[in-house]
């Protein structure tokens, strides 16, 4: 009997995961925040459900004795050592296609709030019941025909924007790693990241975080927004640079921004979009979710299955359906 270990976000018993891999190996829950917590307590499992609570870093896969397989539940793998594992033939995949739907609502409902002054409005007339009209909201841009700016046209960004035309905008896009005619295919024109910030009223963010996407939203990309631009991040925190962020909503400089994600979760008091946020201030128009883009019921136990039939797969020595680390897989050293 195989050993599967749960490293974080789900407390036993995971029945869902148990029942499906019953017969084939046993599942632990880890509950781990932090990579330490994992030393000692992965070393002898045959493969690894990762979710987003903690990272697996080259420390943990070292001693990692008879791993086959780390399996992220979810989209993102920059919390895993792609490289480390490659390197030991551990096989890295994910789960790329249970919450599309979900991200994209989320990105659509974080610019809808932030560009009809949904939060703003709240925080201001809690206390005071005037002015009880238009004037409680205003500035209230009119949404059709503005532009919205996808940075990342793969399968979030892609289902963002045909929301977003539905909605009656353009949308433009820039993607340099896009399958050339994709583009054509989503009827969404290709353009530089400086023409994209220029024209965009706004802009949303769907990359992966990679060391060229880290701070892709920074000063000097900002300060190429229009002033009345609204930003929209449900990728990954560490893309926006939070303290430039913070300064251009604090000052003016963009007219808004709805933020799932940040560079630290669950973040500290000195995170300065925390600080800024808590301060109330029904003048700025920020929103913030606590990285809940992914969730919906549905979307969580689609998540998990998919999660555990790809260990399955892997521990019966089949094929897996999705393998992110392919690059760095030693072929001699591959379990
Ligand atoms: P995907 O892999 O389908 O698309 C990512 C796109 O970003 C690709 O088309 C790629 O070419 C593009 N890209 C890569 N580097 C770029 C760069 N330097 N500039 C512009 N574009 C670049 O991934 P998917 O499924 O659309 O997810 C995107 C990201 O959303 C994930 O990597 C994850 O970090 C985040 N995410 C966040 C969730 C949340 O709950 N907030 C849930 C799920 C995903």
């Amino acid at each position: 009997m195989f050993r599967v270990c749960i490293t974080d976000f789900l407390a036993a018993p995971a029945t869902l995961e148990s029942d499906l891999l019953k017969g084939l190996a046993t599942v632990d829950c880890l509950l781990a925040h932090h990579p330490s917590e994992l030393l000692g307590r992965t070393d002898e499992a045959d493969a690894l459900i990762v979710f987003h609570e903690t990272s697996v870093t080259s420390e943990v896969i070292a001693r990692l004795n008879r791993c086959k397989a780390i399996v992220r539940g979810g989209v993102g793998y920059d919390n895993i050592d792609l490289e480390a594992a490659g390197a030991r033939g551990i096989r890295v995949c994910n789960v790329p296609d249970y919450g599309v739907d979900e991200v994209a609502d989320h990105a659509l409902m974080l610019m809808l709030a932030c560009s009809r002054g949904l939060v703003r409005t709240e925080r201001s007339l809690i206390h005071s019941l005037r002015p009880w009209d238009h004037h409680a909201v205003k500035p209230v841009p009119r949404l059709v025909g503005k532009t919205m700016g996808i940075i990342g046209l793969g399968r979030i960004g892609a289902a963002t924007a045909l929301r977003a035309r539905g909605l009656r905008m353009n949308v433009i896009a820039y993607d340099p790693h896009l399958r050339p005619g994709l583009d054509k295919v989503f009827g969404v024109p290709q353009v530089s990241l400086d023409t994209l910030l220029a024209q965009s009223d706004v802009v949303s963010v769907h990359t992966p975080l990679t060391p060229e996407t880290r701070h892709i939203i920074n000063a000097r990309t900002l300060g190429r927004m229009k002033p009345t631009a609204i930003l929209v991040n449900t990728a990954r925190g560490a893309v926006v640079d939070t303290h430039a962020l913070a300064e251009a909503l604090a000052t003016g400089r963009i007219a808004g921004a709805g933020i799932d994600v940040l560079p630290q979760e669950p973040p500290d008091e000195s995170e300065p979009l925390i600080r800024l946020w808590r301060q109330r201030d029904p003048v700025v128009n920020l929103i913030v979710t606590p990285h809940t883009a992914f969730f919906s019921e549905e979307g969580c136990v689609e998540m998990r299955t998919k999660a555990a039939e790809e260990v399955a797969r892997i521990l019966r020595g089949e094929a897996p359906r999705n393998c992110v680390n392919p690059q760095f897989l030693n072929p001699q050293s591959l379990r």
